[in-house]
This record gives structure tokens, C-alpha cells and sequence, in this order.
């Protein structure tokens, strides 16, 4: 494997990126940052990677900036550039598509409440008010229970949290609609974790016997605070925002052809993070699933970066004229997937997401304006136990891919070793990848 990669990569101009994204590739700063802090999300990028993109590529001076994010995630992407869209020629234009019904709500509740500006801000107080007050009254609201047994396990959270939560819930629903619902329903999801003895940890939601839920309203009420704090200092936005919910996989069905300058994303790393499970209790808080059927059929609709379910095996690429190109990059990968038990999910998982990336790049190359830029963040991951360890170098093989899609590498910078104890293995990083459309 590491000779395929040692190989892949020396066709290709591989800088130490360091200095300007290790920083960037995790969340650094969106904690305090206005708008970016209404929802922390572990997976995200941080805010300044879009502002610092834009200056690397000198792509500051063009004209209202058309950018696309095929896997918005918590709309980092989007709300960065709206933030910063009046200080470019002719505002920004930021489009964003995300699968995840709970991430897309928070995403979108964050632009719209951008967009909307200050002027928002009496409207978002009036009924804060209102929900505050009918939340402390005695009168009865629906208590209608989601049907997760996460949530409904008192160990994980405890009832009166659970009783307090779906209560703040309904007193929402109740007084508020249109983009103020939203945004208070964001508030409310985001202090779900925070009021369980669960934390999201890596792929899984793990039990802390000793940790300490926090009270629901408290949290919300600090959550609503800051929100309303960013709505009235939000700065003065140029230009148009939207973020669908949908498949980042297609993004031809949303945009329309050489229409972006930049397409700049970090789709779910192959690294076996199912996104559907480890936001499942904020998006049955909210509704966004009320059977298991469909939150089965959820995570059929996602990248298959992550073997929680089977995936249908159909592979695009099998049957495109690139297909021998396709096989002979993944082969060396396929040979060094152990016999196991773990074997024919793993095998899976490789063709699922070589197949969709390869799908993305084929897109994506239509959608680019001609003197356009793609730019992907994206980490790679060590699979397998520590005689049959093997890496899954993404960065390498999407780059490759994109080549055989229509795309020229112009640089991979290595933003960060993930080298661990577990591995020596170079490849084990996390990677900024700019291609050019050819
Ligand atoms: C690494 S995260 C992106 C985080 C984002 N850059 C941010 O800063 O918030 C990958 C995202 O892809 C989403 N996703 C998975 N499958 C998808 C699909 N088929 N279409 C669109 N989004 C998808 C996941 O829900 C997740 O939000």
C-alpha cells in the first residue's frame, strides 16, 4: 500500500501545509464566533478556512464570488462567507447542500437568521418572551415522547431533563413560526447532549456514569442569549445564501452548469463516522425521524463512508468508461483488506466511496466556472488491527479520481500528521487539496 501511495503521490506537488491550515482543518475559533457558535459541531472546519482559501487561490478580487459546499454539515462554509461577503467585489453568492435533516436545520437556521440581520432581532425577543413564559406556567403542552430509547434511558438522560426538554420543545412549537421557531428550536437542540451523561466521542456516543447533566433551561437560556447577542451585532451581509437539503453526491440538481468559482468542501472522511448515529438524539428531539424505518433509510441516503448499513452495491463507475482506471487504483487497497470478519464491510465501504467521490468530481466538473477551483479537506484513516493494519489514504486516491474525472492537481498541502502509536505510516494525515478544471 504505502508503494501505491509513495507512487500515486509523486506525479503530484505535495507541500507541508502547516503553517497556513493545520489550524483550520478542526474547529478552531467557531466556539466564540458569532453564528458559528450556535451548534459545535466536532466535525467541522473552522470559519477561517473559506476567507483563507480565497487568499491562497487570489480569488479575493473576483466578483461575486459564486462558491458551492456539497456537505454543509453545520454550514460552516456558508456562514463564513456571508460574515465576510461585504468586503468582496459584489457581495458573495453561497449555496450548500447537506443530507442530515438535523444538521441541515442548524445550517439553514444560521443563514436565514444572517440574512436576516438585526432587523430580526425584535421579532426573535417577542417570542423568546413568550416561550419563556409559557414554558414556566402551569398549563399542560403536548408531551409527546420521541421514540429513541437513547433518549427514554434515564441513565443516559434523566426523566425530569427529558420532561424539561420535551416541554421547551412544545412551548416552542406552540408560540412560534417561521424562522424564529427555527432558531429557537436550533437553541433547544443544541443543549440535548449537554443535559445527558452521553458525549459524542469519536464514531459513538458514550456513557459517563460520573458526568454531570446540565439543566436543560438553563443551557437554553445562555444559548438563546448569545444568539440574540449575534443577531443584533450580525454584519451587514451582499449577497445570496441558501443551503438545500439534499444529496452533496449530486449537486447537478441544484446548480447550474460553470456557474461556481469555487466548490470547496471536506465530505465524511472513509474513517467509519456514521453521522446519522451520532446526531440521532438531537434530530429525534426535533422530529426530524418518528419511526426507525425512516431513520433507517436515513442512513441509506449518505455517503458510504461508514458500514452501519448495507449499501446497495451498484457501482457507477463499473459500468463508465474510466472503469479500469478506477479498478487499478483501488486494487493494492482491496488485496490488503484482512480476511475477517470485518472483510466484506470493509470491501464495501471502499467501493462505496471511491464510487461516490468519483461521482462527485464528474459533477462538479460541470459546475465550474473555466477558471474555477475545487478545493477538498479530507482526512485519512488507519483501518484493521495491528498486524493487518492498512490506511485508507483519501486525499491520494480522491485526487486521482478527480484526475480521472476531468481535474488537474495543482497542489496537496498536508495540513496536519494524524501519526499515532498505532502506525508510522506518513499517510496518516489530514490533507487541503486544490484541483483545477482541465
Ligand atoms: C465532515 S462533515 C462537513 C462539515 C462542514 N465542513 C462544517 O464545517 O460544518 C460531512 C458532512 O457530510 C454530510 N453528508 C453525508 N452524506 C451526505 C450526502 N449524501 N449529501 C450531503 N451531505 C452528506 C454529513 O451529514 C456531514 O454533515
Amino acid at each position: 500500500m504505502e508503494a501505491h501511495y509513495e507512487a500515486l503521490e509523486s506525479s503530484w506537488h505535495v507541500v507541508d501545509g502547516c503553517l497556513h491550515y493545520e489550524r483550520l482543518v478542526v474547529p478552531t475559533g467557531n466556539a466564540e464566533s458569532s453564528f458559528h457558535r450556535w451548534f459545535h459541531l466536532k466535525e467541522a472546519f473552522s470559519g477561517e478556512m473559506l476567507p483563507t482559501v480565497i487568499k491562497q487561490l487570489g480569488q479575493d478580487a473576483v466578483d461575486g464570488l459564486r462558491i458551492l459546499d456539497c456537505f454543509a454539515g453545520g454550514g460552516t462554509t456558508l456562514v463564513s462567507g456571508l460574515k465576510a461577503s461585504s468586503q468582496y467585489r459584489n457581495g458573495m453568492d453561497v449555496v450548500g447542500i447537506e443530507r442530515n435533516p438535523f444538521l441541515h436545520h442548524i445550517s439553514q437556521s444560521k443563514l436565514r437568521a444572517l440574512l436576516a440581520g438585526p432587523t430580526f432581532l425584535e421579532e426573535l425577543s417577542a417570542e423568546y418572551k413568550a416561550v419563556a413564559e409559557l414554558y414556566a406556567s402551569t398549563r399542560d403542552l403536548p408531551h409527546v415522547v420521541p421514540a429513541l430509547s437513547t433518549l427514554t434511558n434515564h441513565d443516559y438522560v434523566p426523566s425530569d431533563n427529558l420532561r424539561s426538554l420535551i416541554r421547551m420543545r412544545s412551548a416552542i412549537t406552540e408560540v412560534s413560526d417561521g424562522l424564529a421557531r427555527d432558531v429557537m428550536l436550533t437553541a433547544a437542540a443544541s443543549v440535548v447532549e449537554a443535559s445527558s451523561r452521553l458525549r459524542r466521542d469519536g464514531r459513538a456516543l458514550r456513557f459517563n456514569a460520573q458526568r454531570e447533566p446540565k439543566n436543560p433551561w438553563q443551557e437554553f437560556r445562555l444559548r438563546m442569549e448569545r444568539i440574540l447577542d449575534d443577531i443584533q451585532d450580525a454584519p451587514r451581509v451582499s449577497g445570496f445564501g441558501h443551503v438545500f437539503q439534499g444529496d452533496g453526491r449530486t449537486p447537478s440538481t441544484r446548480v447550474k452548469p460553470k456557474s461556481r468559482d469555487l466548490i470547496i468542501f471536506s465530505p465524511p472522511y472513509p474513517n467509519n463516522i456514521d453521522y446519522t448515529e451520532i446526531y440521532k438524539m438531537e434530530a429525534w428531539y426535533l422530529g426530524c425521524y418518528s419511526t426507525a424505518e425512516q431513520f433507517r433509510s436515513q442512513r441509506l441516503k449518505t455517503v458510504r463512508s461508514h458500514p452501519s448499513v448495507r449499501f446497495d452495491e451498484n457501482y457507477h463507475f463499473a459500468t463508465s468508461p474510466a472503469a479500469d482506471e478506477v479498478r487499478a487504483l483501488i486494487r493494492p487497497l482491496i488485496e490488503a483488506v484482512p480476511e475477517d470478519r470485518y472483510q466484506s464491510g470493509r470491501l464495501q465501504l471502499i467501493r462505496g466511496y471511491v464510487d461516490d467521490m468519483f461521482k462527485l468530481f464528474q459533477e462538479c466538473r460541470d459546475l465550474v466556472a473555466d477558471n474555477g477551483r475545487l478545493v477538498y479537506v479530507v482526512g485519512n484513516s488507519a483501518h484493521g488491527d495491528h498486524e493487518t493494519r492498512f490506511i485508507i489514504a483519501a486525499d491520494l486516491l480522491m485526487a486521482r479520481l478527480a484526475e480521472i474525472a476531468g481535474w488537474k492537481v495543482e497542489e496537496i498541502a498536508v495540513a496536519r500528521s494524524l501519526r499515532r502509536r498505532i502506525t508510522n505510516s506518513r499517510f496518516l494525515r489530514e490533507s487541503v487539496v486544490t484541483l483545477s478544471p482541465c
